[in-house]
């Protein structure tokens, strides 16, 4: 497998890239990040993807994987819940391939997510059911069964209580709406303890920029389920699309 790939992570507020080194999961020099354009159209991003691979100077040979807040059904979009909704219907693998010149492969970001904590955090090594969730703007989620990922769930758009559960239980509405830690956990009680009904994982594992934070509100929890911290925080877009690329490629290649 090549030793370096290259991941993007667009989110709604920035497109961010680094090249990684599969073996240890770390960034080879530094991560580069563009804001995202407004609106954040199909044409327009693929652009910014465009300008961070040749600012990174990525080799043509150099497998590319996109991290996308969306699920990314053999490279098309289905809906998406957080970018511009033109978006519904895209082929990323045609779009991206038209704009940067070379084939890349698209994922889900919390998919992406869950390839990297399985791989090198902390989900690596655990047997059994693991359920990831990335806490942000929207809820994201990764399904990992004995280290396999079951791609494009969608445990954030859950309806509970008629609501839409990114909607209330996000750390973007605990941003929005001014919640206390207290109060948000109130709203992580429901959302998890509902999931945790349904599934019975043998452990949750919480990503996002609010996981640096997580003894502010995983003490409030009541779950059978341990609950732990991502240990990439929020590089595992980034790792998990490079990941997921190199292994496609190889795969393709044999
Ligand atoms: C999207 C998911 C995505 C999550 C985090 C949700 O609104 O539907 O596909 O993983 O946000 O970006």
């Amino acid at each position: 497998m090549a030793q370096v790939a290259c991941g993007i992570d667009i989110g709604g507020s920035g497109i961010k890239a680094a090249l990684v080194d599969l073996e240890t999961g770390e960034f080879v020099g530094e991560r580069i990040r563009i804001e995202t354009p407004k609106p954040a159209t199909p044409d327009a991003v693929a652009d910014v993807c465009s300008q961070l691979l040749t600012q990174l100077q990525v080799d043509p040979h150099i497998p590319v994987g996109i991290a996308f807040p969306a699920p990314v059904i053999h490279g098309v979009v289905p809906f998406i819940a957080n970018l511009d909704a033109s978006w519904a219907g895209t082929d990323v693998h045609e779009l991206m391939e038209r704009h940067l010149g070379r084939k890349v492969i698209a994922l889900n970001d919390a998919d992406a997510a869950g390839i990297a904590e399985v791989t090198f955090g902390a989900a690596k090594g655990v047997n059994g059911l693991v359920i990831l969730t990335t806490q942000g703007t929207g809820i994201g989620s990764a399904i990992i069964m004995n280290g396999v990922l079951v791609p494009n769930t969608e445990l954030g758009h859950l309806e509970i209580d008629g609501y839409d559960a990114e909607k209330r239980a996000s750390s973007g509405q605990k941003t929005l709406q001014e919640l206390s830690w207290k109060k948000w956990a109130k709203r992580l009680q429901r959302y998890y303890s509902h999931v945790e009904m349904l599934f019975s994982p043998d452990l949750f594992v919480v990503g996002g920029g609010v996981s640096k934070n997580h003894e502010k509100f995983m003490p409030l929890l009541d779950l059978k389920t341990p609950m732990v911290p991502a240990k990439l925080f929020n590089t595992a877009g980034i790792v998990g699309a490079a990941s997921f690329a190199a292994q496609q490629t190889l795969s393709k290649e044999n």
